[in-house]
């Protein structure tokens, strides 16, 4: 069987060498097998999450775009979308919203992160937290159900979403399936490569860090000299060097072969100066992303062809999603209005005919509760309680063990209501109970 593949690249920078080695090469060339259907897009919905600028968003997009582009992606054979051009997608995160948990979104990483930040600044556990980076996993796993994607690359810190994907997928499925699975259960797949390449300082290549080599933007010079900048130790021209210890080594590996690899480390030994190797450096990047960069500025330059390319994607995507989603607005019961099926009714008449406990708290500040009928009429009334966990608990108990409680239980009948009647009113809730 064909496996799906999809990825998403929130579009609020530029990329750099690090997201080239890491995510780029790596699912393009994936995006060569065969047997592998490729879906590719700009995720700019989550770009507005982190970003309200919107010039930068609008560049960013663009550029990504070309880059992708630019870097070999065979646009023909993978279906390659930006994600607000799809807008299947929002209405399914709004069908996902619904069936997921609040207390899950609580445990998000990423929300959760910004609380614990403001709590440690002493500010309210909310300050500056947006519904949007809240509900920011609901989104990400509509743009990866949509396409019923087997399997999604992504960096480690990405994991958990794609987990909570699955889990509302899971749900979705067993609310409204039927027996049937609208939705494949996606896979993370954690490239080692994604935590591989080094920035200038030595640590992961990130923007956070601010040491990173740019891929495109800024031209040659711009990746000379942040290659300039990468920090070595203070060996002299013709002292040897340890190859191994050192991460401008780090990143000429990630673009070498096995020889050029293996004659660098020699050259180093034998004491080739640092500033040697940068040179060799660069133009072993070069030679690589050098004829990308000049497909990257050709294309900046026609943003008509990027327009065009994403066009023919969006339609290949829409051709999938569109379907998907009038199945789903069907599962839930968003379906065109027509007569009424008999058979519906016998089910909701079953559901709406179940007495209804109710808990509540009156003017003297004591708690209470009561069983009502399905028609609305009181059937027991309880005392008051100090407690509202007390009466909660009761309630509980009643659910649980039916008219077997009742003796103990601080509630009255209602006036005019049999025993028998009460008894048969617990008896339907603990049987409704059994059958989920
Ligand atoms: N959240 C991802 C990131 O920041 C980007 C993304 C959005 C994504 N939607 C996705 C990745 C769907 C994989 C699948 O890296």
């Amino acid at each position: 069987m064909t496996q799906r593949v999809l990825t998403g690249i929130t579009t609020t920078g530029t990329l750099h060498l690090g997201n080239y080695v890491g995510a780029l090469r790596p699912a393009i060339i994936a995006s060569q097998a065969p047997e592998v259907e490729s879906f590719f897009f700009m995720a700019d919905y989550h770009a507005l999450i982190k970003c309200d600028e919107p010039d930068r968003i609008e560049a960013s997009r663009l550029q990504i775009a070309a880059t992708w582009i630019a870097a070999g992606l065979d646009t023909d054979r993978a279906v390659f979308y930006r994600q607000s051009d799809i807008p299947e997608i929002p209405e399914l995160t709004w069908l996902l919203t619904c069936v997921t948990s609040k207390g899950q979104m609580n445990r998000a990483h990423a929300y959760k992160g910004a609380v614990d930040a403001n709590l440690a600044a002493g500010e309210d556990p909310d300050a500056g937290i947006t519904m949007g980076l809240y509900s920011y996993p609901i989104l990400m796993a509509a743009d990866i159900l949509m396409f019923n994607a087997h399997r999604v690359p992504v960096g480690k810190d990405q994991v958990q979403h794609i987990e909570m994907a699955r889990d509302v997928a899971q749900r979705f499925n067993h609310l409204f399936g039927r027996g049937k699975d609208f939705f494949v259960l996606p896979e993370a797949e954690v490239e080692a490569e994604m935590e591989l390449l080094p920035g200038l300082d030595g640590r992961k290549m990130s923007k956070s860090y601010d040491n990173v080599i740019p891929l495109f933007e800024g031209g040659a010079k711009a990746l000379r000299e942040a290659i300039a900048r990468i920090v070595t130790d203070s060996r002299l021209p013709g002292e040897p060097k340890d190859p191994d210890s050192s991460h401008l080594v780090s990143i000429f590996d990630a673009f070498a072969t096995p020889e050029q690899r293996a004659a660098f480390r020699a050259e180093l030994r034998a004491g080739l100066a640092w500033g040697e190797a940068k040179q060799r450096l660069f133009d072993q990047i070069d030679g690589q992303i050098g004829p990308m960069r000049a497909r990257y500025e050709e294309l900046m330059a026609h943003p008509e062809r990027i327009e065009e390319i994403l066009q023919r994607g969006a339609a290949k995507a829409r051709a999938i999603a569109a379907p998907l989603l009038a199945e789903l607005r069907h599962a839930v019961g968003l379906r065109p209005f027509k007569a009424l099926q008999a058979k519906a009714t016998p089910v909701a008449k079953a559901k709406s005919a179940l007495p209804l406990f109710k808990q509540y708290r009156e003017a003297d500040g004591k708690f209470y509760f009561k069983l009502t009928a399905a028609d609305g009429s009181l059937l027991l009334q309880s005392l008051a309680f100090e407690q509202g966990r007390e009466a909660g608990q009761w309630v509980a108990r009643l659910k649980q063990d039916g008219a077997a409680a009742l003796a103990e239980a601080p509630v009255q009948r209602a006036p005019g209501v049999e025993e028998a009647a009460l008894a048969a009113a617990l008896a339907a809730l603990q049987s409704a109970a059994t059958e989920g």
